[in-house]
């Protein structure tokens, strides 16, 4: 757990509260946390499911790997510790889009159980849905990929700490969903996305 630094700082409540806004959504918020290796296809389900989720008239919003790396996070580089400042940061910004009413699709590496297990507790601790979604893929099929020819570079030793080559990857061991993107099609995986959003209660049945 990071340690609380500041002092005599208090969460101030105000009037319009999360399922003020989740009323005028007609939705309701979540965090899906998409985990695996680089090249497992967890950015390509998330961009699928945000078009398939606009088109029946509900909000959601991708935070990634990259494009957060290129903002919030670019100071932090891949080191365990680096890593778990990141999944700490991005489950902070998690809730707080969780917190608009937004069903947020998180997709990052997050290698270490730990880091998503703390991301899991800091929602259910709010009252909050959090869905694992492992995509699971064999590191060969993710490697064979190699969609930013960073595999290739990480086997000829020019990055250090490459998941899946030379830093672990911890598979989830509870996940909510698996999705095997080599043996699935895109739109079977949307499908079991969309059907356990209505489950759940997240979004209403079509
Ligand atoms: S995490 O491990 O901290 O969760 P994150 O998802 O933010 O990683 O970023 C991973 C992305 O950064 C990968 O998809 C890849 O494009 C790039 N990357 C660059 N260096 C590494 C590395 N050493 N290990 C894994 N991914 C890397």
């Amino acid at each position: 757990m990071t340690e609380q630094k500041a002092t005599n700082v208090h969460w101030h409540e105000g009037d319009v509260n999360r399922s003020d806004r989740e009323n005028l959504l007609g939705q309701k918020g979540a965090t899906l946390w998409f985990t695996g290796l680089s090249g497992s296809g967890k950015s390509t389900v998330a961009v699928a499911l945000e078009q398939a989720l606009m088109s029946r008239g509900k909000l959601s919003y991708r935070l990634d790997g990259d494009n957060i790396r290129l903002g919030i996070n670019k100071n932090l580089g891949f080191s365990a510790e680096d890593r778990t400042e990141n999944i700490r940061r991005i489950g902070e910004i998690s809730k707080l889009f969780v917190d608009t009413g937004i069903i947020t699709l998180s997709s990052f590496v997050s290698p270490y159980r730990a880091d998503r297990d703390l991301v899991r507790e800091l929602h259910e601790q709010a009252g909050m849905d959090f869905i694992e979604v492992y995509v699971d893929v064999p590191l060969d099929v993710a490697e064979s990929r190699d969609p930013k020819g960073l595999y290739k570079k990480a086997r000829a030793g020019e990055i250090p700490n490459f998941t899946g080559i030379s830093d672990p990857y911890e598979e989830p061991l509870n996940a909510e969903v698996v999705l095997n993107s080599h043996e699935m099609s895109l739109e079977e995986e949307i499908e079991i996305l969309i059907k356990l959003l209505e489950e759940r209660g997240l979004i209403s049945a079509a």
